[in-house]
């Protein structure tokens, strides 16, 4: 971009504000509201349940149970989940767990850090310390929910496979949040730097830390919709103290998360209002946010219901599971079986994608009351696109591409 070119766009949009403007201050039902959810996020914290949990946990006490409502299993309603025996499905289910919150990893790890650099630019404010102390406090419960996933995933794949399967040593916050995402070696890089360079500005500007809180109020949205399903295994458990401590997780991790949402939709809806309107060059950041979670979460998986990951991704891990001695396939049984659960209709399939689509009226809901979002944001464009037609016809396409780099092996 030329020198002149670059003052004709600054001028247009405004550079980003470096400093908290004076006049910001936080309503006294607003301010009371924040600190209620505060408090009792406090006072009702599972950090000790959690941490409790996963040092308690043994893969062979809890082999022979379910660890979600039957319909959270991998594959489930696909010919893979037809026909396998009643303890291939026990592994099904457990392993959905482990590939679930394997993805709900990598999130928070992003999350802690987002929520430090929003914390950064939020205390320039005179009166927003309680949003910063309720920021720090749920940074150090994602740790506690990272080391309680990581100690089950870890442990289960070890027990089931000998290996890793979904799981992944320790990452930093700047990797593809995406585990199995629709990438590769360029656009890792770009997306990386575009995550280094949010944290930069926003650390030093209120609107975009305020705002970071819309696409981490989506992401998180999208997990309740999961996770309230999940939790429900024990919520509704006859012998609470001896449910398998997977199950466990699930109920604690989403009490916590459901602070994490409030405070999502205070500073996004609410606190943000308290804010100056945004220049042209923050509401451009906001909106491409917006559009880099709608981007993630713009096609559904088959393999994992209510996980967003690209499945041609998952081919080779699927593959590797249907050749362990738990399935016992062979190599041609093994790619046929991947054909027919990602490139026909299934009741898995359309399972799915209703989940999908449940995620994408949620997200327009959320956004219906927010100023200065793009019609293409608000109307979750890229996501409400996606149909079981799509999904096929990606599906078809890539597993052919699968198949003949296979066959060259
Ligand atoms: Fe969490
Ligand atoms: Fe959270």
């Amino acid at each position: 971009m030329d020198k002149n070119c670059h003052s004709q766009l600054l001028s247009k949009v405004g550079p980003a504000k470096q400093t908290a403007p004076a006049a910001t201050a936080l309503n006294e039902p607003l301010q009371r509201r924040l600190e209620i959810n505060y408090r009792r996020n406090q006072k009702q914290d599972h950090t000790q349940l959690l941490d409790e949990a996963g040092q308690a946990f043994s893969y062979d006490e809890c082999r022979d149970s379910y660890w979600n409502p039957e319909a959270f299993s991998l594959l489930y309603g696909t010919p893979l989940w037809d026909q396998a025996s009643d303890s291939q499905k026990m592994v099904l289910n457990q392993l959905y767990w482990v590939a679930y919150y394997s993805q709900i990893i990598s999130a928070e790890i992003a999350t802690i850090f987002f929520n430090q650099t929003s914390a950064a630019a939020l205390y320039a404010h005179d009166g927003f310390r309680s949003i910063c102390d309720m920021l720090d406090l749920e940074s150090s419960q994602e740790r506690a929910h990272i080391s309680a996933f990581r100690a089950v995933a870890e442990q289960t794949e070890q027990a089931l496979l000998g290996k890793r399967l979904f799981s992944y040593p320790m990452r930093g916050p700047f990797t593809e949040t995406m585990i199995f995402a629709d990438t590769n070696q360029l656009k890792r890089w770009w997306k990386q730097l575009q995550l280094q360079a949010f944290g930069l500005i926003s650390a030093c500007n209120s609107f975009l830390a305020c705002q970071y809180f819309t696409v981490r109020g989506l992401r998180t949205l999208n997990g309740k919709l999961v996770q309230h399903q999940l939790s429900r295994y024990y919520q509704t458990h006859s012998d609470q103290e001896n449910a398998p401590i997977p199950s466990k997780i699930s109920f604690y991790h989403f009490m916590d998360e459901s602070f994490h949402f409030n405070s999502s939709t205070l500073l996004s809806h609410e606190v943000i209002q308290c804010l100056p309107k945004p220049t042209g060059f923050e509401a451009l950041v906001a909106n491409l946010g917006i559009r880099g979670c709608q981007q993630d979460h713009r096609q559904f998986s088959v393999a994992v219901n209510g996980i967003f990951w690209h499945d041609p991704a998952l081919y080779p891990k699927v593959y590797q599971l249907l050749r362990s001695h738990l399935f016992d396939m062979d190599d041609a049984d093994a790619k046929e079986m991947i054909r027919v659960c990602f490139t026909q209709e299934s009741e898995g399939v359309y399972r799915c994608y209703q989940t999908h689509r449940e995620a994408t009226a949620a997200y327009q809901a959320y956004l219906e009351p927010l100023a200065d979002i793009w019609p293409s944001n608000r109307q979750m464009s890229m996501m409400a696109a996606t149909s079981v037609e799509t999904y096929l016809a990606t599906q078809r396409r890539a597993l052919a591409r699968f198949l003949r780099v296979k066959e060259a092996l």
